[in-house]
């Protein structure tokens, strides 16, 4: 069946499973804070750990293709984990939405001192002011993007050698679902997933490669910790932290199972 299947229909259907992951207008009103924000403190310490210890296939697939001294293009970059760590890294395109997550991932590379030119906006907007790289990674940033065609073209259009991508085998909320369900009555969707994003790469005439691992940390230091994420995640006021303590417990969620991480990537030339 998806044999038969265009770019654009895998295209539209990815867009339209995206936009399933919605949060209803009613709850979302009630939000104290951004339920989708990303933490530049906590991606920082993410960078730290894998500057600390550099390892896994997305830099393994990434430091493969890059030549000693050569550039790589990081969209979505926050703070720079899935590229400052490559050893042989002689300057760094770094594009986010994010100027909080640039300027973390500036401070890194000055330590480093790895050059980089940040570009703050959105891929794929911003690639015509993005010159192009030896390897192009993106790295937790595709389930953030309804249009993934465009994405993948322009990232490979940037790449002389090679894209590698990172994701969570499922959507990163998924871990919530059964807490949607408990606090909200809302069931969450099931797709998209990683085999969505290799069917669509493969259908624009992509040679992709895969690889898959466990999650290499546990998503949360404690239960408190996951608690005060949930509550912002799903809406609520925070003071309801020990209720969702509570729900996690009797919902057998805790410890919170590791997701599988998905590693694509081709080759451009
Ligand atoms: C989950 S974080 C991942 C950061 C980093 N790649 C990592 O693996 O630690 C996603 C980042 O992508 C950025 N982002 C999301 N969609 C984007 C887009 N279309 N273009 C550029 N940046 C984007 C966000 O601001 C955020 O910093």
């Amino acid at each position: 069946m998806e044999e038969r299947e265009t770019p654009d229909d895998l295209d539209e259907r990815w867009r339209t499973d995206l936009a399933g992951w919605g949060i209803p207008a009613e709850i979302a009103a009630a939000a104290r804070s951004d339920p989708w924000e990303h933490s530049p403190a906590r991606f920082g310490e993410r960078t730290d750990r894998a500057l600390a210890v550099p390892e896994g296939p997305t830099l393994l697939r990434a430091a493969e293709a890059l030549p000693p001294g050569g550039s790589v293009l990081d969209v979505g970059a926050g703070t720079g984990a899935a590229s400052l760590p490559l050893a042989r890294l002689g300057g760094l395109i770094a594009v986010d939405t994010s100027a909080a997550m640039l300027a973390e991932l500036e401070v890194r590379a000055g330590r480093l001192g790895v050059p980089v030119r940040p570009v703050l906006g959105r891929w794929p907007d911003v690639a015509g002011e993005t010159p192009p790289a030896d390897v192009a990674v993106a790295a937790h940033v595709v389930y953030n993007v309804p249009d993934l065609s465009a994405f993948l073209a322009a990232l490979t259009a940037h790449a002389r050698h090679r894209v590698v991508l990172e994701l969570t085998h499922r959507h990163p909320m998924s871990w919530l679902s059964p807490l949607w369900a408990h606090f909200h009555g809302l069931v969450r969707p099931t797709r998209p997933t990683a085999d969505d994003v290799a069917a669509l790469a493969r259908r624009l005439g992509y040679g992709v490669r895969q690889e898959e691992r466990p999650a290499p940390l546990p998503r949360f230091p404690s239960l408190e910790a996951m608690a005060e994420s949930a509550c912002r995640r799903l809406c609520l006021d925070p003071a309801r932290a020990e209720e969702v303590v509570a729900a996690a417990v009797e919902l057998d969620m805790w410890p919170v199972l590791r997701d599988r991480w998905v590693t694509l990537w081709w080759d451009t030339a």
